[in-house]
């Protein structure tokens, strides 16, 4: 059973969205093949020692799947979840009300755990090493610290910044995994499967079009057939084709490759604005007015995969395939600041 200690930050639509088309166990979910394998036989050490499973870390751009994964696990393993986030944790104590409630291989699944305070982080780390929670009772030279014993728990981290994790909590966990973005043709199946769940009619070439334009994010795929399911409704006959997809999508401003209204403002703010770059990451955000960590967790990512745009130590640079995706000509190697060489 799911239980929400504190909700974390998702869209209400998002999530009722989420919930309904949601794999629960491991066969069911389709994609991320090396994350599957290997949990699999994670989960079946831990029950034939029955023990519970040893802490995880999910790390991966957003919509890939952690929290999803994090369900799947609790299934399989036959045990609770409850769901927090980084941010929800203010102090210490809020983080022992909830380890203090759980069962013994119970899971506690951090979303955002990259934004955990660093006094939480502190506290967390006995209750992961040793499953203990030190408290401090009294005050000044009478006061002494008592050691109370927690069930042995499983905490599932998220994020989708490994970077900021500090390395004394990367090093509890005891296996981390990237979730990549997914391929066409497990988005195609992602897609097909949930129009099935939906009751919505729909041919393979019309789960391509959305699987194509989904820019390798289920979240994304879901979202977007719910709208073409939509238009269809209104405009069609109710089936999804790949004509009715495409029309739906060109209405919803979602080009062929799956890039929206905002992914074209940075490419077009660093290519028109900045000359291409290189510019910095929070000047591209004032210029669109949005927020630079937005960018950086959502749009930047998918981006960087596409080869569209290169990170570089002086800030983000356009490539020659984004001039082309957006139709310009590519920029004028004599206006290109070179390094200098020595
Ligand atoms: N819905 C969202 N993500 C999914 C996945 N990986 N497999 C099946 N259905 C999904």
């Amino acid at each position: 059973m799911t239980e929400r200690v504190m909700a974390p930050r998702l869209r209400v639509e998002d999530e009722a969205l989420d919930l309904s088309l949601r794999p629960r166990r491991l066969d069911e979910y389709i994609g991320q093949d090396r994350v599957k394998e290997n949990l699999k036989i994670f989960i079946e050490a831990a029950q034939v020692r029955k023990e519970p499973l040893d802490h995880l870390l999910l790390y991966g751009p957003p919509g890939l799947g952690k929290t999803t994964l994090a369900n799947v696990v609790a299934n399989e393993m036959g045990v609770q979840i409850k769901i927090t986030s980084g941010p929800a944790i203010a102090i210490p104590g809020d983080l022992a009300s909830i380890l203090t409630v759980l069962q013994e291989g119970d899971i506690l699944f951090i979303d955002e755990i990259h934004r955990l305070s660093r006094l939480v982080e502190e506290a967390l780390y006995p209750a992961m090493e040793d499953f203990a929670w030190d408290m401090v009772l009294g005050k000044g030279m009478g006061s002494k610290s008592v050691r109370l014993r927690l069930p042995r728990f499983t905490i599932i981290g998220a994020t989708t910044r490994y970077a900021l994790l500090s390395s004394p909590l990367r090093d509890r966990f005891g296996a981390t995994y990237r979730l990549d973005f997914y391929d066409l043709k497990s988005l195609e199946e992602i897609v097909s499967r949930a129009a099935k769940i939906l009751g919505v009619s729909i041919d393979h070439d019309g789960a391509l079009a959305i699987a194509r334009r989904s820019r390798g994010t289920p979240r994304i795929a879901n979202r977007l057939l719910k709208r073409v399911r939509d238009f269809a409704d209104v405009r069609a006959s109710g089936k999804i084709t790949r004509v009715v997809a495409d029309e739906a999508l060109a209405m919803l401003e979602v080009d062929d490759l799956g890039l929206d209204d905002i992914d074209r403002k940075v490419l077009r703010t660093i290519v028109e604005k900045f000359d291409g770059g290189p510019v910095g990451l929070e000047t591209i955000a004032a210029s669109i007015n949005e927020e630079a960590d937005t960018i950086m967790d959502v749009y930047e990512p998918f981006l960087l995969q596409l080869g569209f745009i290169d990170r570089t130590p002086r800030g983000r640079v356009a490539t020659r395939r984004a001039y082309e995706h957006l139709g310009l000509p590519p920029r004028d190697p004599a206006n290109v600041q070179q390094p200098p060489l020595f």
